[in-house]
């Protein structure tokens, strides 16, 4: 699988001290609040499931499931929400978990939903921040690395839903593209 990788974009060591940071950050930030988190499925997994062991305190959790990219490397309009949260978020302060953040189409869908359920405060934590194609004006409350445009896959993130547990991120060599018959 690493021979499919053009790039290191973000190595397996700086993910780990970046989520001791954010993880310090959170506890304080949190501190005697009932704490829900939402991920979103799938490319949330792996930092969802690194971040919350970072955690000693006791959280609730539940996944929500967005459709948005299929099977390609560019966006394909609206998310939709595919399978939904089933916990109640009444009043409580919820952390919606996500991969990424691009054009911000998936997390709006998110916060707009979840914000019908009436939560007391409701915030964002995302590993990658892409600035560049951003067509919906959110920003992550917390955020661990800003990236450029380039597609990446691993740690989660996934290319023709492949990838997603490579322990670092990376970027693809131009002939896993053409392999795939997905075009970029
Ligand atoms: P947005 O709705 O455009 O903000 O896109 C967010 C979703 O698109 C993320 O949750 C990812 O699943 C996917 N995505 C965006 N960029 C990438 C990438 O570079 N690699 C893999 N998945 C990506
Ligand atoms: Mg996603």
């Amino acid at each position: 699988m690493e021979k499919d990788i053009a790039r290191v974009i973000i190595s397996e060591e700086k993910i780990r001290s970046k989520l001791i940071e954010l993880s310090k950050k959170l506890l304080c930030d949190y501190q005697d609040k009932d704490w829900t988190i939402i991920a979103i499925l799938t490319g949330s997994l792996v930092f969802l499931t690194d971040l919350i062991r970072q955690i000693p305190v006791p959280i609730r959790l539940d996944t929500i499931d967005v459709a948005t990219y299929g099977e390609s490397t560019s966006p394909m309009g609206e998310s939709k929400i595919i399978r939904h949260f089933k916990i109640d978020i009444k009043d409580k302060h919820v952390l919606v978990v996500d991969d990424i953040i691009d054009t911000g189409s998936t997390l709006k869908k998110v916060l707009e939903d979840i914000k019908s359920y009436q939560p007391r405060t409701l915030k964002t934590c995302v590993l990658l921040n892409r600035l560049g194609r951003r067509q919906f004006h959110i920003q992550p409350d917390y955020c661990c690395f800003t990236i450029g445009n380039e597609f990446v896959v691993g740690y989660g993130l996934d290319y023709n839903n492949k990838y997603r547990n490579l322990p670092f991120i990376g970027t693809l060599k131009d002939e896993c593209y053409r392999r795939e018959g997905v075009l970029v």
